[in-house]
């Protein structure tokens, strides 16, 4: 089988992308994690990274100076990096820079991101919080095809979970990530299996054997029937 070669993109800690290099060590995954590049030097992901052999490099968007300039420099080293990996697919893993219209254009339908909430609600930084004001009973978080758009493009897979009373953004942000570990790497796993594309329309297709229904919104965990105290 050849595998696809992925290339994680990330800021910080790295969860998303440990989730995704887990699920890979399966021998019938059909990705591979060739390369885990960081805009933030000293991001935790690097070493959680490293410590799997995976191969790491920083591009430091600050050396780049500042605006248009600067973000198109950027976006050239990072162009470099995963050329220089042959990578497939790019998955953005709490990767918190824009990119610009161009670079995503030219990795139409093979760059997607995961944000936690179900989109197109809640966009942005502030995600937990603002669902909580709003009052919401449903969160969740959401695989999608990147456009230009901060948190925005065609949606790929999304999985709900509960609201409970007496929440924090904190406990409901760690109960959306347990789904972000398990929606991500499934939608790798379809993306690479040739499973979901993203047609000429701008719009996900989807085929093989789970290709109806709740798509992707993984099973309830059962050991969240009990609301916090
Ligand atoms: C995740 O919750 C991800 O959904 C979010 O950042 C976190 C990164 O955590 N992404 C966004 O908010 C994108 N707008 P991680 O570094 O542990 O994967």
């Amino acid at each position: 089988m050849t595998k696809t070669r992925v290339a994680v993109l990330i800021s910080g800690r790295g969860s998303n992308m440990k989730a995704l290099i887990d699920a890979a060590k399966a021998p019938t995954y059909p990705a591979e994690i060739v390369l885990v590049v960081s805009n933030m030097p000293g991001a935790g992901g690097l070493a959680a990274a490293a410590a799997e052999n995976i191969r790491t490099v920083t591009i430091n968007h600050k050396t780049f100076g500042a605006g248009a300039d600067a973000r198109r420099g950027f976006e050239a080293a990072l162009t470099t990096a995963l050329n220089g990996a042959r990578a497939d697919l790019v998955c953005l893993a709490g990767f918190m820079r824009l990119l610009s219209a161009d670079f995503v254009g030219g990795w139409r339908g093979r760059l997607i991101n995961i944000h936690p909430s179900l989109l197109p609600a809640f966009k942005g930084l502030d995600a937990h919080a603002e669902m909580l004001r709003a009052g919401v009973k449903i969160a969740g978080c959401t695989v999608h095809f990147v456009s230009a758009e901060m948190d925005a493009g065609p949606i790929i897979g999304q999985a709900a979970v509960p609201v409970f009373d007496g929440d924090t953004p904190d406990s409901l942000a760690a109960r959306i990530l347990a789904e972000e570990h398990r929606l991500y790497p499934e939608c790798v796993r379809r993306i690479a299996a040739g499973d979901i594309l993203l047609d000429g329309e701008g719009m996900v297709r989807i085929s093989g054997a789970q290709a109806s229904g709740a798509l992707l919104n993984p099973p309830p965990i059962p050991t969240e029937t009990t609301p916090p105290r």
